[in-house]
């Protein structure tokens, strides 16, 4: 069984971050979201992993994953020239692939269950009979589906009275359930004959969606399964910091950064080691990378500030910062995605009258802060 990772794509949904970065790179809890693809693979089993990259952010992806050794695994990279389809990646990636069954992996998805599971029902589905056009046979692919609340944003199952998977379509106008395709998919060979048959959808890309459905058509036998646990494809803001609480929420407490007498850490929080809490409140879940420094701040829940920020008289909550960026003197920072080499301030311009604002010295102050913005920027607020 080999590994296919598909970790290009243009990120159009999470600019401006991915104008300077693969979205794959994006970090959930300090870690790249592609890192726990790569490690829910290896902890199955899955050792020879091919990963697909685009032209503009290939680079980047392979500097970050290395051979895979790190993660006990071999890496063999695979350029798409152009985000053509995720059947596209199977094209390209057929060499590499050759007859083996491969177990296929968005590499912007997460889920909560880990992929060991899903992979052995594949495998003894697969052993003793052969792969044959009779329903009988062993299945050829196998899918996982989430029931989601806007199934016209994935792809979509259609399952008949007898259980059995009649078909899928892609973004479908009217879905005929809310049985959305996770982006994990378990194939055999066949499926290299189904993305050569099919032709492109209107959005120009050859859709896998379309190629497992070419399967079901010809009768190969197709599996699939209803996920319990968490499924996010964390292609947007919200989702990714839906994403950064649920993975908050599984860690315990670590503190091996600095904390001094002025300030109180509570509950799920991990300081790595050369963090700095000065004269501030960090309430968990929260995880503050190392060579960080917060001093005067209340941050938490639900952050994740990565290695060599500064964060100093800002209230932070439900927030994801990269590395390197300062936040500083923001009333309250909340919902918010801050990309790297980030200044977020409040504009000294402003002086004490636009501190106050409208509702004077007294009042509730600037209200609070909701914002996406990329790496490299400025921002000041009055
Ligand atoms: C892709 C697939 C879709 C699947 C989704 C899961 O959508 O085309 O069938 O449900 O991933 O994340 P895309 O992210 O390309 O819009």
């Amino acid at each position: 069984m080999k590994g296919l990772i598909l970790s290009g794509g243009a990120g159009k949904r999470l600019r401006p971050i991915t104008h300077t970065s693969a979205k794959q790179l994006v970090p959930v809890a300090n870690k790249p979201i592609l890192f726990y693809g790569i490690e829910e693979m290896a902890s199955a089993g899955i050792t020879d992993i091919g990963i697909v990259v685009a032209p503009a952010t290939g680079d980047e992806i392979r500097q970050a994953v290395g051979d895979g050794s790190k993660f006990g695994v071999r890496v063999t990279w695979i350029p798409q020239h152009a985000p053509l389809g995720l059947a596209h990646c199977v094209l390209v990636a057929s060499d590499f692939l050759a007859d083996d069954d491969f177990v296929m992996y968005l590499g912007d998805n997460m889920l909560e269950a880990g992929l060991a599971a899903f992979v052995d029902r594949f495998v003894s589905a697969r052993t003793g009979s052969g792969t044959s056009r009779s329903y009988g046979g062993a299945p050829s692919a196998q899918i996982l589906l989430a029931r989601v609340s806007d199934p016209g944003s994935f792809g979509v199952a259609e399952i008949g009275p007898d259980g059995r998977l009649l078909r899928l379509v892609e973004k479908p106008e009217k879905p005929p359930s809310d049985l959305a395709l996770v982006g994990v998919y378990l194939f055999d060979k066949t499926i290299h004959d189904a993305v050569e048959q099919i032709e492109a959808s209107a959005r120009g890309e050859l859709e896998i969606t379309d190629a497992i459905d070419w399967l079901i058509a010809e009768g190969y036998r197709v599996d699939h399964e209803v996920l319990s646990g968490w499924w996010i494809d964390t292609g947007k803001k919200d989702p990714l910091l839906e994403c950064n609480r649920l993975v908050l929420d599984t860690f315990g407490r670590s503190i091996e950064g600095d904390v001094d007498d002025a300030s109180s850490v509570d509950g799920q929080v991990v300081l790595e080691a050369g963090a700095k809490v000065i004269d501030s409140t960090v309430r968990g879940p929260a995880i503050i990378g190392s060579g960080t420094t917060v001093e005067h701040s209340d941050i938490g829940p639900y952050v994740s500030i990565a290695a060599d920020c500064r964060i100093s008289g800002s209230e932070i909550d439900n927030s994801v910062v990269l590395r390197r960026s300062t936040v500083s003197d923001i009333a309250r920072l909340t919902d918010s995605l801050v990309g790297r080499d980030t200044v977020l301030s409040r504009s000294t311009r402003a002086g004490e009258a636009g501190r106050g604002g409208a509702d004077g010295p007294e009042g509730p102050g600037p209200g609070a802060v909701r914002v996406m913005v990329g790496d490299h920027c400025r921002v000041e607020i009055e």
